[in-house]
């Protein structure tokens, strides 16, 4: 029998989009997939670095694994633990030293080696070098059939934000080439996919050059999306995460012109002080923020935005805090996600004197309430609405089907007929929690 091996993932869509390719490339290497973590013959940890908590949880899982290591071997059998993703480049001596069931260490950019290292009687323990030209050649055609598909198209950040590990754990901004990234797209499309979603740490600095007209030219985002858009049979765009700053005309007239390309945002500003943004190296001020929202209405009526924010940043105070609940009701967000500051080693920030915790705490409880205020406020303005739906996947109960409007809100309906993969049009009738429930228009 074929050895077994489980993925666990952690952390952010790149990382989902890394262990759906280390999936496919363990089993044309000969592994089997399984889906019990615990008896499986190579457990594969894709780890994340953003925040303490996310990080902390590789260890839990490392001390149960080993546990399950040290039980197969009193009966004979040997079971290989392999950390990869952000923790493993950050910190790959760190977790061979806490715990020593674990037999290799990868960074994101080296896990197309695995299948190398793992017939090898004896090998080196840690790999962590920028291999991203290697790691996209490596990558087969995705076995794993979807309705929407990712596709990562930038990895890496040049930024270095004082808070956040990304440029030290993915390292500099490295763009896939155009050829590459249509031809990827072009096969999911073949095998079912409508959606395609270009993923990067920094997508909107997307760059690669073409040859057009015998010169050497750059292709950035705008026109990547124009490239994409005329693959037949593909029916939706959509990409994350952008830097407000790189965010070029180009790209908003691209949103005005293309109707592949979904009126959705997600445009991080992390907090809504100038003095605050400036200890955080964002290069971007919140008048430049609001600006950058007021041109894109301007021209493209109906997009909509999302936004990452951290509350309790060192040497935040109420006043700031105020800033940043100001600018979230000046711009009426569709959805957001807000995280409470958290020291991460080696970042600038991270020698900074932190703020009292319990202050941190009553602010993100405060922005919550406000951003998920907000997101019902912009989702009850679609009730009795007729939206267009893309399908993607089965509901809890039967005869019930999952998809998502072109702003990314869930929509639940009955249908006798299969409509997975199908876009069709919705009357919104009740919205519950964060999803609509509706009726097709036949
Ligand atoms: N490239 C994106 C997002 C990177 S990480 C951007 O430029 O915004 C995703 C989110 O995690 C960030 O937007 C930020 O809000 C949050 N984050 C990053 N580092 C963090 C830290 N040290 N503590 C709390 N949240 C953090
Ligand atoms: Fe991190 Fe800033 Fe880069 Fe985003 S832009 S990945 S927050 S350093
Ligand atoms: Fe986490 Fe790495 Fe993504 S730190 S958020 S898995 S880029």
């Amino acid at each position: 029998m074929n050895r077994s091996f489980f993925i666990k993932t952690y952390g952010c869509q790149m990382n989902e989009y890394d262990s759906e390719k280390l999936n496919d490339l363990l089993k044309f290497s000969g592994y089997e997939q399984t889906s019990n973590f615990e008896n499986s013959d190579i457990a594969i940890l894709n780890t994340c670095h953003i925040r303490e908590k996310a990080s902390e949880k590789l260890y839990s899982d490392l001390g149960r694994l080993s546990a399950f290591k040290e039980n197969k071997k009193k009966i004979g059998k040997k079971m290989h633990i392999i950390v990869t993703g952000c923790v493993a480049q950050a910190e790959g001596d760190e977790i061979l030293k806490r715990n020593k069931s674990v037999d290799f260490v990868f960074g994101p950019q080296n896990f197309h080696e695995l299948p190398k290292i793992l017939k090898k009687k004896k090998a080196k323990k840690i790999h962590n070098n920028f291999l991203y030209e290697e790691k996209f050649k490596s990558f087969s055609l995705s076995s794993e059939k979807n309705v929407s598909k990712l596709i990562t198209i930038q990895e890496g950040c040049d930024k270095f934000c004082s808070f956040c590990v990304v440029p030290y754990t993915r390292g500099k901004e490295f763009s896939r080439t155009v050829e590459d990234i249509y031809a990827e797209a072009r096969s999911l499309v073949e095998n079912g996919a409508k959606e395609i979603i270009m993923l990067g740490q920094n997508v909107s600095s997307y760059k690669s050059s073409v040859i057009k007209s015998g010169k050497d030219q750059n292709v950035f985002l705008g026109e990547l999306c124009r490239i994409l858009s005329k693959i037949d049979g593909l029916k939706r765009i959509r990409y994350l995460t952008s830097h407000p700053i790189d965010i070029n005309e180009e790209l908003i007239d691209e949103h005005k012109q293309n109707t592949k390309l979904m009126p959705f945002l997600h445009l991080p500003i992390q907090s809504g002080s100038n003095k605050i943004l400036k200890s955080m190296n964002r290069k971007h001020t919140r008048e430049f923020y609001l600006g950058l929202i007021k041109k894109i209405k301007g021209k493209v009526k109906n997009m909509a935005f999302s936004s990452d924010f951290i509350v309790g940043y060192p040497g935040e105070s109420d006043n700031d805090f105020e800033e940043t609940l100001d600018l979230i009701e000046k711009v009426k967000f569709a959805s957001s996600y807000s995280f409470k500051y958290s020291a991460r080693p080696g970042t600038p920030s991270s020698i900074k004197k932190c703020i009292d915790d319990n202050i941190a705490n009553k602010r993100l409880k405060k922005i919550q309430q406000t951003l998920n205020a907000q997101q019902r406020e912009f989702n009850i303005s679609f009730l009795s609405d007729t939206v267009e739906v893309l399908f993607s996947n089965k509901g809890k109960k039967n005869n019930q089907f999952v998809g998502r409007t072109p702003h990314l809100q869930p929509v639940h309906v009955f249908s006798k007929e299969n409509i997975i993969g199908k876009i069709l049009r919705v009357k919104i009738e009740r919205l519950t929690s964060f999803s609509f429930h509706g009726n097709l228009i036949t």
